[in-house]
């Protein structure tokens, strides 16, 4: 006799991390390991970090503070916004599991690019509503055809900016036509997990449309800029009201205090930050001319990451890489994506590329 699981599981497939490395270790048995696939931080995180963690771990057997006090004052002068203008997950992850959750009934919809991150599909399914996915056009968001998917049954729509696989971003002059262009009882998610990333001028600050759009969310992490990605800290930031709705299901101390002092700490280093950023944009300049020299197409990122197509499936160029020691993401036809990792893990990276492309 089967349990009484909801329909909805049936097609909800279980999120496949990245590989780990301890992982490719023991089935491989090989040492020199360089993981390319999660879009982590190559640089760690800050040392200031370091310190605020070892003063936090005296305090292990008392519950976090489930305001988030501090982090919240730091972050609403930082953006200058509300202290009720944030909800804190553990990841942005978790926040975005919170708002499908606060907005979708069965049978509503929910559109999305494709592909985009996975986590919005499976956060719309859990929820028994209908996920509506746009295809990418020229390997960004369809904003045309994600608008003309609207209907009375549209309840969110997620950008994810910039788009994680392809590292394409919509510009400002777009996003301000298509958050018109909305119907204002749709919640329109910014997923901004790559935002420190993206510096060109046509890339939009979000945050200042909160006071504009109260059908608006926008998203930020600690994992990827900040170094943080083992902690698990993100947030949202959205209308006083929106907020009240997401803390509702937030469970109770959901960001640990580690990760909350870690927080805390990183936004103190933003030279960190700088740092990471910059390097990456030399990292970027180094693969593309590689890429380029092995007459691979890829797609230019305003993230620390590339989506580049090889001449194999892209879960046979995964094998091949994995058994040189590179651990890259597979994705669909030919294209993978690659995270940009320091110098030395590049040239890692692309040296193995050499030895196994044709
Ligand atoms: C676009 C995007 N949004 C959200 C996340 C979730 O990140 P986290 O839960 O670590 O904050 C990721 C992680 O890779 C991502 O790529």
């Amino acid at each position: 006799m089967k349990l009484p699981y909801r329909d909805v599981y049936e097609k909800i497939l279980p999120y496949v991390p990245g590989k780990p490395i301890s992982d490719v270790q023991r089935e491989l048995g090989i040492s020199n390991i360089v993981k390319l696939a999660s879009n982590e931080n190559p640089f760690g995180c800050s040392d200031k970090v370091k310190q605020a963690l070892t003063d936090a771990i005296t305090n292990l057997s008392l519950y976090p503070d489930g305001n988030a006090t501090i982090l919240r004052e730091r972050l609403a002068k930082k953006h200058g916004l509300k202290q009720k203008q944030f909800v804190f997950g553990a990841g942005s992850n978790e926040i975005i599991t919170f708002i499908a959750q606060v907005f979708l009934n069965a049978g509503d919809e929910s559109i999305y690019a494709q592909p985009s991150f996975v986590w919005y599909d499976t956060a719309v399914r859990s929820t028994g509503a209908t996920p509506v996915a746009i295809p990418l056009k020229e390997g960004t968001h369809d904003l045309e055809s994600m608008k003309n998917a609207i209907n009375d049954k549209t309840k969110i729509i997620w950008i994810c900016n910039p788009n994680n696989p392809t590292g394409t971003i919509i510009t400002k002059d777009q996003q301000d036509a298509f958050l018109k262009a909305v119907p204002s009882n749709i919640v329109v998610v910014l997923d901004e997990a790559y935002y420190e990333f993206a510096q060109s001028d046509n890339y939009p600050e979000s945050v200042p449309l909160l006071e504009q759009y109260p059908n608006l969310i926008v998203l930020r992490t600690f994992s990827k800029a900040y170094g943080l990605a083992a902690l698990r800290v993100g947030y949202g930031m959205a209308s006083p009201e929106m907020i009240s709705y997401l803390n509702r299901i937030r469970p109770p101390f959901n960001v640990n205090t580690l990760a909350l002092n870690a927080a805390v700490a990183a936004l103190d280093d933003q030279d960190f930050v700088q740092k990471t950023v910059s390097e990456t944009k030399l990292g970027l300049t180094q693969l593309y001319r590689a890429f380029d020299e092995l007459n691979l197409n890829y797609v230019k990122s305003h993230a620390n990451f590339i989506w580049v197509e090889t001449p194999f499936p892209s879960g046979e160029i995964f094998e091949k890489l994995l058994h040189k020691g590179v651990i890259i993401r597979p994705f669909m036809g030919n294209w993978v994506r690659i995270t940009v990792g320091s110098k030395e893990e590049n040239e890692f990276l692309l040296k193995a590329l050499n030895d196994v492309l044709p």
